[in-house]
């Protein structure tokens, strides 16, 4: 077994429709593989409670007001990282969280207007300081994203049933947050073939996992 001391974060962003969860399942099935151990889990949702907080924002027939709908996903995220992801980590897994605190930043921020430095000041008391050890962003164009939703042939949650001009919004967000490369940060076509995605994140997580196995060696 691969096991690595910190454990490592890895957050999947992008906007609806763009293929974030199929990519996450390829990527446990890889890793497992290889030997690691690895938590899939989601924001929203992840824990019994946050499945609730998941359910009350989907199924409302319509959104509350953006601060409320923020601090709802907060509250999920500081009950997820407490008692799911950190856990996870203490114990060296891999954590793989589908979406995770820039989502609020995309999608209330930009998206609803929500003060974009009180959600990164809130975010990261939720988050205890912990960053992502790699973010993937799957980069979608709005434009696609009801296209790819109605091919679901699920019934559309309060966030997708949303105007193109929010999802505009939410994807300029997200192109603000990952404009400047970093070296763990990994910006994917969703345009691409879902196996091509998977071996282009897995490469950028392959590197990193490494570089971390060697530092963690030689300690
Ligand atoms: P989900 O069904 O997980 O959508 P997806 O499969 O695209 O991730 O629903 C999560 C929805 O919640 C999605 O529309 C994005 C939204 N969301 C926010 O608006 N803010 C957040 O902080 C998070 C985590 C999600």
């Amino acid at each position: 077994m691969n096991r690595l001391p910190d454990g490592f974060l890895v957050a999947i962003e992008g906007l609806d429709g763009a293929g974030k969860t199929t990519l996450a399942q390829a990527l446990v099935e890889r890793l497992e593989k290889e030997g690691f151990l690895v938590l899939l889990t989601r924001q929203p949702g992840g824990t019994s409670f946050g499945e609730k907080i998941r359910r009350l924002l989907h199924d409302a027939e319509k959104r509350p007001v953006p601060l409320a709908e923020y601090l709802l996903f907060a509250a999920d995220r500081a009950e997820h990282m407490e008692t799911t992801v950190l856990p996870a980590l203490r114990e060296g897994k891999i954590v793989i969280s589908d979406r995770m605190s820039d989502s609020s930043l995309a999608y209330q921020g930009y998206g609803s207007g929500v003060d974009k430095d009180f959600i990164g000041l809130v975010n990261a008391k939720a988050l205890q300081g912990r960053k992502a050890d790699l973010t993937i962003y799957v980069r979608l164009a709005p434009e696609a994203v009801q296209t790819r939703i109605g091919a679901r042939g699920k019934e559309k949650t309060s966030f997708e049933r949303e105007h193109g001009l929010f999802f505009a919004r939410v994807a300029e967000g997200f192109d603000m947050l990952y404009r400047e490369p970093r070296s763990n940060l990994c910006v994917l076509d969703a345009m691409l073939a879902p196996t091509v995605l998977a071996e282009q994140a897995y490469a950028a997580l392959d590197a990193l996992l490494h570089k971390q196995l060697h530092e963690s060696r030689d300690r």
